[in-house]
């Protein structure tokens, strides 16, 4: 099965309408391949990209409620119209910072594909549980959360797996390490449904950078990358978009 791959960049709360013009520049020059490169910047800087241009735009979060009196959130529909097509759920800044359950993450993960977005779910395991040998009980646990009563959204989901101790560490997980964990997930998630598990794309996230992304990216079960202090840098993330181009 030939999955195609996918570079997303996820700006935290960083970046500037100047990053936002850098980054078009250069990316627009360069010869990317239909959907596969998204921006993620902070959710105020979407409506700064142009319209139409060679890469696609997400956002960073999104809330589970539809509209309302939720002071300070973003819907779903609020993200589209600011020209988002993907949006990361789940990521483990939100799960620590923002104490976002795997009930809520599921919650938000099914507003966004009923929305029409793409969600990029994050999971990974802490120092801690990988010490404990316990990454594989973390990752089923957080993709039980959302899959198990909810199997038809894995077709329409990317999952990316970002380790915790890889995350603005500079100590990327090896090839190795991640291909196996990449390998597990596939597996784990071919209890929902067998052809989806084949097709979804895993990108791995944690540290990844224009050195080390080609030898992750020669993994079977690496389909692409969620990058962080990467992205924020246009020179380096083009390459490594280039990458998978
Ligand atoms: O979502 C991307 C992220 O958490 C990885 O960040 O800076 O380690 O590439 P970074």
């Amino acid at each position: 099965m030939q999955r195609t791959p996918l570079i997303a960049a996820n700006w935290k709360m960083n970046g500037s309408a100047a990053l936002v013009e850098e980054m078009v520049d250069v990316l627009t020059a360069l010869p990317l391949t239909e959907h596969a490169v998204v921006v993620c910047p902070p959710a105020t800087l979407l409506t700064r990209f142009p319209a139409v241009c060679n890469f696609a735009l997400g956002g960073q979060t999104l809330s589970h409620e539809i509209s309302g009196a939720f002071t300070g959130e973003l819907s779903a529909c609020l993200l589209q119209e600011a020209g988002a097509s993907y949006v990361i759920v789940g990521h483990s800044e939100r799960r620590a910072l923002n104490g976002e359950s795997d009930e809520l993450i599921a919650a938000k993960l099914a507003r966004a594909v009923a929305a029409g977005l793409t969600p990029i779910l994050c999971i990974g395991e802490s120092a801690t549980e990988r010490q404990q040998e316990k990454t594989q009980q973390v990752l089923a646990r957080q993709l039980d959360a959302v899959y198990a009563s909810q199997p038809e959204l894995l077709a329409k989901s990317v999952i990316a797996y970002e380790p915790i101790w890889a995350i603005g560490t500079g100590e990327s997980a090896t090839p190795e390490q991640a291909q196996t964990t990449h390998a597990f997930i596939r597996q784990h998630l071919a209890r929902y449904n067998t052809q989806s598990a084949v097709r979804v794309k895993l990108l791995y996230g944690g540290s990844v950078n224009a050195d080390n992304f080609t030898a992750l990216f020669r993994q079977a079960d690496i389909d692409g990358a969620l990058v962080g202090g990467a992205s924020l840098k246009p020179a380096e993330f083009a390459q490594i978009c280039l990458a998978v181009t």
